[in-house]
């Protein structure tokens, strides 16, 4: 009985782990998105999850009809990218750019500013009004990716829940913001409207860090809770992309629960705060001039 009783579920996971696996080969097969080195059991949870809101009764079921119905390409890579975010978010680290990463790009007659992973956009429009107040927005370009199209088109709109005003103005005030959050958003209703004139230097486009190439020369590349998301290999590999676009010098700022510590790319950084996660490409790295 309890040899039975243990074999059934240890049989399905088996197969849950077998259709996952041919579920990520059918993506990558058919319309070239490549999950494979995702962190797995992550990975997992989210493929389980939209199976359950596609209403399909197996991961089989659903990789049937990702195949044969390319309409539901996009919904699934949203199902798979979690676009979480905040306006911001661990303010200590936007505080310290604004302290001692702004001061070094100020020394550049034109900013680039490469935001991968943008998700909603919360951390773009963070980003333009620190520049803003800094006086260094009108020298600046922000490139600002995604490869989740849904999420990188309500970016552009920079629409929210006004219920998360209170949190974004406690944020923005523990970063050093020298106004009030609300003079760069009107409300109405239940919602808030960031002020579009923020987008001016900004552009959005859709850029996948797994299969695309170096997306622009930057001074500060900010790609923060993306790198969780990815195995070990793949994390290496984007930190050299990063590396890669940075201008010799420039800085790169990672999510607080992300490390450079383990990947052979990580040789060419040094930590400017490593508990923030920003670092800065060494004099000696490959970088561009
Ligand atoms: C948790 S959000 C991070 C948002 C923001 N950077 C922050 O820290 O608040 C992760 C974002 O990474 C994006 N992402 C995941 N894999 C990606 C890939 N291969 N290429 C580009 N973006 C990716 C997801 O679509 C999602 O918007």
């Amino acid at each position: 009985m309890n040899e039975l009783h243990d074999a059934v579920p240890a049989r399905d996971v088996a197969l849950e782990d077998i259709e996952i696996d041919l579920f990520v080969r059918a993506l990558k097969l058919r319309y070239g998105y490549d999950f494979s080195q995702y962190a797995p059991a992550s990975l997992k949870r989210r493929v389980l999850q939209l199976a359950h809101t596609q209403d399909a009764a197996t991961v089989s079921a659903l990789t049937a009809r990702l195949l044969h119905e390319p309409d539901l390409l996009q919904g699934v890579l949203a199902g798979l990218s979690v676009p979480v975010s905040e306006m911001f978010r661990d303010p200590e680290v936007f505080r310290t750019l604004r302290e001692r990463v702004f001061p070094v790009l100020a020394s550049y007659p034109q900013i680039n500013i490469w935001q991968a992973g943008c998700a909603h956009g919360q951390e773009v429009y963070s980003l333009a009004i620190l520049l803003e107040e800094a006086g260094l927005y009108e020298r600046t370009q922000i490139y600002a990716t995604d490869f989740n199209e849904k999420a990188l088109s309500h970016a552009q709109e920079g629409i929210y829940p006004s219920k998360e005003a209170r949190l974004w103005s406690r944020n923005y005030l523990a970063a050093g913001g020298s106004h009030s959050l609300a003079d760069y958003y009107s409300a109405r209703y239940e919602y808030i409207k960031l002020d579009q004139r923020l987008r001016r230097n900004v552009i959005f486009a859709n850029h996948n860090l797994v299969t695309d190439d170096v997306f622009c020369e930057a001074h500060l590349v900010l790609c923060r809770n993306v790198l969780i998301y990815f195995s070990d290999p793949l994390q290496d590999r984007t930190l050299a992309l990063f590396r890669d676009s940075l201008v010799r010098g420039g800085f790169l700022c990672l999510g607080t629960r992300e490390s450079l510590d383990f990947a052979p790319s990580a040789v060419d950084f040094t930590p400017l705060d490593a508990a923030l996660r920003i670092y800065r490409l060494g004099a000696r790295a490959s970088g561009r001039d």
